[in-house]
């Protein structure tokens, strides 16, 4: 049965009961609204950890002033039945004041430099310190074992995996392969923004993604011809428009004029006003 707690006082406890039963834990930090892709990180701690902790959190400090976060979908019944299926044991979904105190009585953030200001970064300035505080403060309140993230957010799986390295975070950063519905769309909580035209032209991501994959698996080098392969499919689809298309270094998110190395190919695409993100890596 998963028990569901709103203090970080009842997850030290519960932690610390398994600790001295000698169990180990896994962490999924979420934001809720779970779906397939959040299943299958919760499905990988299950099988690779005695005990599986799922943080539930809409992180406002995350969010730009103009973003998402007073729509961002929420249903704690059904995340909760979620958890439960997937063989979870403790789901932590704090008050914003449980985690940043009274009024935000709150003043230090966990910044990583260099790999936060590209991609995503560009047009969300704020993001990734928001993203690296919490998981900073999960990774403390929780202290477990493993901790899961998806490639779906490519760059926040860089940046967690470095600022894990830089600041001796006790834990191993396991990345989760992407989880697609069946015509191709990475699965996103954010997919529910999407009216039944726009859900059709976001396949634009995926099917432009499989275009530039392709062309790099018949021989194509150069990253220019690459993105500009993707760049036209997105734009042949009325209702997108283009964040980003990028092709960088996937060791530091830098970008690369071959596709030879290990490549991150990332995009960023509005269809209407929903922001959607995928991407591929190619690991040499
Ligand atoms: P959220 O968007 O809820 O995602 C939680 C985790 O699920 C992330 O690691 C994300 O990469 C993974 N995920 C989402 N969609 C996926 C898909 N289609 N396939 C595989 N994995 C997928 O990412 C966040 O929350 C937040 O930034 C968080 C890390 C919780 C910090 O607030």
């Amino acid at each position: 049965m998963v028990k569901v707690v709103e203090t970080v006082a009842e997850v030290r406890e519960q932690v610390a009961a398994w600790r001295r039963e000698g169990l180990t834990v896994g962490l999924v930090p979420t934001m809720g609204y779970l779906h397939d892709g959040h299943k299958s990180l919760i499905a990988r701690s299950v099988k690779e950890n005695d005990r599986t902790v799922v943080s539930d959190f809409v992180n406002p400090i995350q969010f730009g002033p103009n973003e998402d976060l007073d729509s961002y979908p929420r249903d704690l019944d059904h995340d909760i039945a979620v958890v439960e299926q997937g063989g979870g044991d403790l789901i932590f979904h704090p008050s914003v004041e449980e985690m940043y105190g009274k009024d935000f009585d709150f003043y230090t953030y966990v910044k990583v430099e260099e790999l936060s200001s590209g991609l995503c970064g560009a047009s969300r300035p704020i993001h990734f310190r928001g993203v690296c505080t919490v998981v900073s403060k999960l990774f403390h309140i929780v202290c477990p074992d493993r901790a899961y993230f998806g490639q779906k957010d490519a760059q926040q799986l860089s940046i967690i995996r470095r600022m894990v390295r830089d600041l001796n975070f006790p834990l191993e950063i396991c990345g989760c392969p992407i989880i697609r519905e069946e015509d191709g769309l990475a699965k996103s909580s954010r997919n529910t923004y999407l009216n039944a035209e726009e859900r059709q032209a976001a396949l634009c991501l995926s099917r432009a993604l499989n275009k530039g994959k392709a062309a790099i698996e018949a021989g194509e080098t150069d990253a220019a011809k690459v993105r500009a392969i993707i760049t036209e499919e997105i734009e042949r689809e009325p209702l997108s428009k283009i964040d980003y298309v990028e092709i960088v270094d996937w060791n530091n998110l830098k970008p690369v004029d071959s596709t030879e190395g290990s490549i991150l190919t990332a995009i960023a695409v509005y269809i209407g006003t929903t922001r959607l993100i995928d991407n591929f890596i190619i690991e040499r």
